[in-house]
C-alpha cells in the first residue's frame, strides 16, 4: 500500500521513488535473461536492418513489428563507419523491446504480481493494462542521450492515463545518464503525439510548451532496486552515458482500461495476444 505522503508526492510531483522494490536477485534473473536474448540475437538474421541499402524502411518494418515480439535495438553509436561494431555486441545494444512482459517467462514473472498491481491501483490505474516492456542498456561509453519527452506521447488515452513503472537494474548516477524529471509538469499539455496510420508514423505537433531544461529539473539519482513510477504527462529526460559503467533499466507502460486506447496508437494488440493487467 502507498502512503498517504507518498500517493500526494505523486499528485504533486507527477512521479514517485520506491526504493528496495525489487530484489537482487529478481535482478540478477532479469538481467541474465536479458543478456541471453542478445547472446541469441543476430543482427543479419530477418531484420537487414544493418545491411540493406533500404535502411529507413527496414528499421521503421523492424521497430513496428516489435510492438508485440522481443526484438533487440543497437545505440546509434554501435557503429564505426565501415558498418563494423565498435564494441563487443553485448555492450552495443541500446534496448530489447517491446513485449517481453507477455512473450518471455522470466520478463512476465518480473512485470507482475499482487506488489506492482498494488502500486498501480494507488496511483489511480483502477484496470491497469501493460502494453509495453523494455529493456534499457545504457551502455558504457556510448549509451545515448533520451531528449525531454512525455510518454502520453506514445500511448495516448482519453483520458490520459498512461503510467510508466521504470525499475533501476543498476545504480543510476549523474555519471551513467540517469533520469531527469521535472517535478509538476505533469500538469503540462502534451506536446506531441506519435501517431500510426498502418505502416507509417508520424510526430504530431501539439502544444509549443517549452521542454524544461537541467537547470530547473531534477536528477533522479536511485539505487538498483529502485522503481520509479511516474504520470504519462511528466517530461523526462536521460543524458548520454559516457562513463565506464551502463546503467540497465527496465520499464513498463501501462494504462486503464476504463479510458479510451486510441487506434493511432503505434501498439496494438488483437486476441491472439491480449493485453493483460499486473495480476
Ligand atoms: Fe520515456
Amino acid at each position: 500500500m502507498l502512503t498517504p505522503e507518498q500517493l500526494q508526492g505523486f499528485h504533486r510531483d507527477g512521479y514517485l521513488v520506491l526504493p528496495h522494490f525489487k530484489s537482487a536477485p529478481a535482478m540478477a534473473t532479469l538481467r541474465a535473461r536479458a543478456l541471453a536474448i542478445v547472446d541469441a540475437f543476430d543482427p543479419t538474421d530477418g531484420s537487414a536492418v544493418f545491411t540493406t541499402n533500404d535502411q529507413v524502411r527496414s528499421i521503421d518494418r523492424y521497430f513496428l513489428d516489435s510492438a508485440n515480439q522481443v526484438r533487440c535495438f543497437f545505440e546509434e553509436e554501435a557503429f564505426a563507419p565501415d558498418g563494423s561494431l565498435k564494441q563487443a555486441k553485448a555492450l552495443s545494444i541500446n534496448k530489447i523491446g517491446h513485449a517481453m512482459h507477455d512473450l518471455d517467462p522470466v520478463f512476465d514473472d518480473f512485470s507482475h504480481g499482487v506488489a506492482l498491481d498494488t502500486v498501480a491501483r494507488g496511483v489511480g490505474l483502477a484496470e491497469p493494462r501493460i502494453w509495453q516492456s523494455m529493456y534499457i542498456f545504457k551502455q558504457p561509453g556510448i549509451g545515448g542521450e533520451v531528449g525531454w519527452h512525455q510518454d502520453a506521447t506514445f500511448f495516448d488515452t482519453t483520458p490520459t492515463s498512461v503510467t510508466t513503472f521504470w525499475f533501476a537494474l543498476e545504480d543510476a548516477t549523474l555519471h551513467n545518464g540517469c533520469l531527469w524529471v521535472q517535478p509538476g509538469d505533469h500538469r503540462t499539455p502534451l506536446r506531441e503525439r506519435f501517431v500510426r496510420h498502418g505502416d507509417s508514423i508520424t510526430m504530431e505537433p501539439l502544444d509549443a510548451t517549452p521542454w524544461p531544461d537541467t537547470t530547473s529539473a531534477v536528477a533522479l539519482e536511485v539505487q538498483a532496486g529502485t522503481l520509479v513510477v511516474f504520470h504519462g504527462l511528466l517530461p523526462h529526460y536521460s543524458a548520454p552515458n559516457r562513463s565506464a559503467s551502463s546503467r540497465h533499466a527496465y520499464t513498463l507502460h501501462a494504462t486503464d482500461a476504463r479510458c479510451t486506447y486510441a487506434s493511432s496508437n503505434w501498439i496494438q494488440r488483437d486476441t491472439t495476444l491480449p493485453v493483460r493487467g499486473f495480476v
